[in-house]
């Protein structure tokens, strides 16, 4: 039998590409070692020893997927997650929208059920019961779970599986739709997935993924959203090769501005029907040559670039006894910080709205969270927008302060101050 990944330690390597199998991968970027992005630590675990593992990206040369190859168990990372959607007011409106965007655009009946992978809090499927359907979220993060419980979600605290497919069917039959926002990225064995979804999904019913879109991701240079949860950087292209294993088809694509650039993708069994965006995303792809690894190692030589200036910039303000803090302490903030070395001796806290991460440390660096009343009421000098995907909803928030003099940092693409 052919290897196809290797037992490192605390991680595994694989060896062959996630989606076709080739071993014909390349290696284009290397932002670690770095901890894991969500593991906020209490005051208690600062002096521990912290685990880091390699942040390194892959292109495949046949399927073209952007991949990690270093993956550290699930089950390490989801256990207790920090991220919890309602905690993100830009997120509910969009998950209304999206809720209203499948319903009128796809068959379902009064009866039909609505699965969720990776439901967090609940959030989503909590619009498509106010519409009367049936729902089910699937949560592997047990501190998650139990807020979607409390909300009236019922909620299967595992990771999705083809025989957790089976369980479910047995008890709630065959879904019409089955959701993966924001989830597709983290998941390493695919096919597996994929035959959980064969499983589950009724004749006529969609699959609806939402994940960024590596076109944003290249564009705007954010190699912050690369972090170890983020497992695949998806393009159509790879995503086809995948469905079609399946008997399945990707029937509608669409824009879409959340994490700084995604897209929703509609896909169902083979039919005919395919809207015409589908080869529009096609050609995009293939101007932006997405298939050949000159564009990655551009990508890497930008990604070096953008570091050394905002370093620069930091540390050009702090030498001159400017406060600076953070804003949202994001998981990708901390891809940034850890790559750029950006510590508490450059950011004095970081304000966040999420009571769980409030009174904890980011990984790697360290810096202190705080609830955002302390950058009302002592606004610093400079604010490093990590939370940038929320830019024009943040920058509106903080008007007032804005107008008082705080400046803000937007770290990509290029460092700005605003
Ligand atoms: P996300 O980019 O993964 O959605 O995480 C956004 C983080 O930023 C989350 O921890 C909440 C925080 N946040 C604020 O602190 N203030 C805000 O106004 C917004 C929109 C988010
Ligand atoms: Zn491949």
């Amino acid at each position: 039998m052919v290897e196809t990944s290797q037992a490192r330690g605390n991680f595994i390597h694989r060896t062959c590409c996630r989606i076709c199998g080739s071993t014909k991968l390349d290696k284009f970027l290397s932002l670690g070692p770095s901890p894991l992005a969500n593991n906020f630590l209490r005051v208690d675990q600062l002096n521990k020893k912290e685990l880091h593992y390699p942040l390194d990206v892959y292109f495949c040369n046949k399927c073209h997927l952007v991949q990690l190859l270093d993956i550290v168990p699930p089950e390490v990372m989801f256990k207790d997650y920090a991220y919890i959607t309602s905690a993100s007011k830009p997120m509910e409106l969009h998950f209304a929208g999206l809720a209203k965007d499948v319903v009128n655009n796809f068959k379902v009946s009064k009866d039909s059920l609505v699965v969720d992978i990776g439901s967090n809090d609940g959030t989503l499927l909590q619009y498509f019961s106010k519409m009367g359907l049936r729902i089910l979220g699937i949560e592997p993060a047990s501190n998650i779970a139990q807020i979607a419980r409390k909300r009236g979600v019922t909620t299967i605290n595992k990771f999705f599986s083809k025989d957790c497919a089976i369980k479910i069917y047995k008890k709630y039959g065959f879904a019409d739709i089955i959701l993966a926002t924001n989830v597709f990225a983290h998941l390493d064995n695919l096919e597996n997935i994929l035959y959980g979804i064969d499983y589950l999904l009724s004749k006529d019913g969609v699959f609806v993924i939402e994940v960024p879109y590596l076109i944003n991701l290249l564009d705007n240079i954010e190699f912050d959203t690369i972090y170890h949860e983020h497992l695949s950087y998806f393009s159509i292209y790879p995503l086809i090769y995948l469905f079609q294993k399946f008997g399945m088809k990707i029937v509608d694509i669409k824009q879409i501005p959340i994490h700084g650039g995604s897209i929703r993708i509609f896909v169902k069994r083979l039919t005919k029907k395919q809207s015409q965006n589908v080869s529009k995303f096609l050609s995009t792809e293939q101007n932006a040559e997405i298939d050949s690894l000159k564009i990655y190692t551009k990508f890497a030589k930008k990604v070096a670039l953008v570091k050394e200036r905002l370093v620069k910039l930091l540390k050009t303000l702090k030498n001159e006894k400017i406060r600076i803090t953070g804003y949202g302490a994001t998981a990708k903030g901390n891809t940034l910080l850890n790559y750029c070395k950006i510590g508490p001796d450059i950011l004095d806290y970081i304000s966040d709205t999420t009571p769980y991460k409030q009174g904890r440390y980011t990984p790697g660096m360290h810096i202190p969270i705080f609830p955002e009343e302390k950058f009302h009421r002592e606004p610093p000098n400079y604010v490093l927008l990590l939370a940038w995907n929320y830019a024009d909803e943040i920058l509106q928030k903080e008007q007032k302060y804005r107008q008082k003099g705080v400046k803000f940092i937007l770290p990509l693409p290029v460092p700005k101050i605003l």
